[in-house]
């Protein structure tokens, strides 16, 4: 038994059941669960994300960014919050791509666990909070790095590249007699999930998805919803962008199956049960859009697209071409970068992510297009 199950265990002997939202929870993030102990993205971790898979996702970001800036009128500083900021890889390709809003730039990496969050001040350039959300103009870029959301209010845009897809969702399943919360409970010194009643959650999840069959289990992603408000409240202008897997409405999720949208992982492939082996891999939930409520909507291949995938690619295989035969780093670099955006932007996989954005108020406007 890992000694997250045994933390578990103890809560449940003590309570009788633990909601999957906090099981999860202590899985992921407490000092012995998986992103608490410091794993994670990465080739050497336990799976691949965008900023991952090489730079060009930060180079494509970098162009994003630009837009953001410009759209709202070229702040001084800009704050750019990156929720779920990992090790700082993508922070540090934004950084080197250089864009033209460098001199303002503020980029806050903001990560809960505390061993990436040592790896992340390691990676980047790292000055004190204060300093990098107030302090003069000019002094860009700075880069500070937190535990959570700084408290604003700031003119930019809070960026969240799959982060959502691991704050922990609360599990419900369709039984005969209605919506029940699936909790953890005890079987044979053993943790085992059990069906509880419970009319709040069967409210939400016969809005979400009513016409769902009997034995569907559906996930209420709470804690995402307020995370995306609370990141919405820390600015008084600009923009929430996720870009994360899921789908567009939660009934999708319920036809997809429990296996299909809770997974876990490790060591580059599928984990096992979600209550196997707890604190030893990831538990990732697909992200029910409709649940958010974003303004806008589209694959991450037409978003990289909108912002210029295709003309960094082309560029890069002109290189390619003309340096082949040199054989150098900038002919391998552009090499890569040909491949990058063949999987950045792959429909069966990364490009089939979805890119979700919200104005910083109620009734805002959407980020404008390019
Ligand atoms: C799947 S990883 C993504 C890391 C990185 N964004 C990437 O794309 O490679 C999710 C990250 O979000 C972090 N995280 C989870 N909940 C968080 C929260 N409430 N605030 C900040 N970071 C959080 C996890 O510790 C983990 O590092």
């Amino acid at each position: 038994m890992t000694s997250v199950e045994e933390a578990v265990l103890r809560l449940v002997r003590r309570r009788g059941t633990v909601s999957a939202e906090e099981v999860i929870d202590l899985a992921l993030y407490s000092d012995d669960g998986f992103y608490g102990s410091g794993s994670g993205a990465g080739r050497r971790g336990d799976f691949l994300t965008s900023p991952e898979v090489g730079p060009l996702f930060g180079a494509v970001v970098a162009r994003a960014v630009d837009h953001w800036w410009r759209a709202l009128d070229e702040p001084d500083p800009f704050v750019v919050v990156e929720g779920g900021a990992g090790a700082g890889v993508l922070a540090r390709a934004v950084l080197a791509a250089g864009p033209s809003c460098s001199p303002a730039l503020r980029w806050v990496c903001v990560e809960r666990s505390a061993a990436l969050r040592a790896k992340a001040a390691a990676a980047l350039p790292v000055e004190p909070a204060a300093q990098v959300l107030g302090g003069r103009s000019g002094i860009g870029p700075v880069v500070a790095v937190l535990d959570d959301l700084p408290s604003g209010p700031f003119t930019g845009v809070v960026l969240a590249n799959e982060l959502l897809d691991n704050l922990p969702p609360l599990i419900t399943e369709r039984t005969p007699d209605g919506w029940a919360e699936v909790r953890v409970g005890e079987e044979g010194g053993h943790l085992a999930e059990v069906l509880v009643p419970d009319e709040g959650v069967a409210r939400a999840a016969a809005l979400w998805a009513a016409g769902a069959p009997i034995g569907s289990r559906l996930p209420l992603a709470r804690q995402a919803a307020r995370w995306v408000e609370r990141a919405r409240g820390t600015l008084d202008a600009g923009w929430v962008v996720g870009i994360d897997y899921g789908a567009a409405t939660t009934a999708e999720l319920a036809e997809r199956g429990f296996e299909g949208w809770l997974r876990t992982y490790r060591a580059h492939g599928r984990g096992g049960r979600w209550l196997d082996d707890l604190g030893r891999q990831d538990i990732t939930c697909d992200v029910p859009a409709d649940q958010l409520q974003p303004v806008t909507l589209e694959t991450q291949a037409a978003w990289l697209t909108r912002f210029g995938i295709e003309e960094l690619a082309a560029q890069a295989r002109r290189t390619w071409h003309e340096r082949a035969v040199i054989g150098d780093i900038a002919a391998l670099q552009a090499r890569s970068r040909v491949t990058e955006a063949a999987a950045l932007t792959d429909e069966s996989g990364l490009g089939a992510f979805l890119v979700l954005s919200w104005p910083s108020a109620p009734g805002g406007s959407a980020p404008p297009r390019t």
